[in-house]
């Protein structure tokens, strides 16, 4: 079998180019002009070309962006100082504090300090209970940019056996979450799972999102399962995931690519939660 690429880079565009951008224009007909603010510090390469990418598809829907930029010895209060001004001023409808923050710096405080309502990264405790609890609430990026692809291939989870391979609070915890939802069976993996094989066995769809590079490979893959690779390394140059694509679409029925899947999905969700916020507070 040659699996079918799942292209996030065209999934996104579509989003972004039609429903998104329609939105923005509803919200702008009502004089509302949604903006996303992005809080940056120091000077990680990766961060740079993220946020560069979230500028871009702010463009493509329409709507306003600013990146906030900051030494990396920034003191702590003064970052809080801006999430405070951030909150309180009404021509802003979300912000994310691009991670990782430097170590002095307290990532748990700074996220905390955001107000729910502008948490488009949904990284908020009041955001990750909500969606604990399956209310309506702001999703986080990358396991909302998931759903999304699923849906894009026509799966119905519901029944499905998915295995997340993955356990962080941003991605394995809430995607796990959002198909359980959807009425899948989930199993959690990391790491250190014991068996990871038999896991992975009578999986029909396999989350991997475990940030080591080419952790599954092909012969770990049911024939015919649906993979999605959240992983991105750069390995001597070249650009790969936590999936072996070489082995991996050989065995699956449809996969993402690294680069051109789940990242450009996540930057989607981020400027269509920037839009849900902003209809939200006007
Ligand atoms: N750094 C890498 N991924 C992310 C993300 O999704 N949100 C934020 N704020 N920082 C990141």
């Amino acid at each position: 079998m040659t699996a079918k690429i799942i292209s996030g880079r065209e999934v996104a565009e579509q989003i972004l180019t039609t429903d998104l951008k329609n939105k923005v224009i509803a919200l702008n007909e009502n004089n509302i002009k949604p903006k996303l603010v992005v809080v940056l510090v120091g000077d990680v390469k990766a961060s740079a070309s993220y946020v560069a990418q979230k500028e871009k598809f702010a463009v493509k829907a329409g709507i306003e962006s600013e990146v906030r930029r900051f030494k990396k010895d920034v003191t702590e209060d003064e970052i809080l100082t801006v999430i405070d001004n951030i909150n309180n001023d009404k021509s802003i409808h979300g912000v994310i504090v691009q991670l990782p923050l430097p170590d002095h710096i307290s990532v748990a405080k700074v996220l905390n300090r955001i107000h729910p309502s502008k948490d488009v990264d949904g990284f908020t405790p009041t955001n990750v209970g909500k969606l604990f609890l399956g209310e309506d609430t702001l999703v986080s990026c990358t396991p909302k940019g998931i759903m999304q692809m699923l849906a894009s291939t026509g799966t119905n989870l519901t029944g499905k056996n998915v295995t997340v391979v993955g356990r962080s609070n941003i991605v394995g915890k809430p995607v796990a979450i959002l198909c359980l939802q959807q009425h899948a069976t989930v199993t959690m993996c990391h790491s250190r799972t014991k068996d990871l094989n038999a896991k992975l066995a009578d999986a029909d769809i396999i989350i991997v999102a475990v940030g080591i590079p080419k952790f599954i490979h092909g012969d770990q893959i049911p024939e015919g399962s649906i993979v999605i690779d959240v992983g991105i390394h750069n390995i001597d140059g070249k650009l790969c995931g936590d999936v072996d694509f070489d082995s991996a679409s050989i065995k699956a029925s449809s996969i993402t690519p690294v680069p051109g899947g789940v990242g450009p999905m996540t930057v989607c969700a981020l400027i269509e939660n920037t839009i849900i916020a902003a209809e939200r507070i006007g």
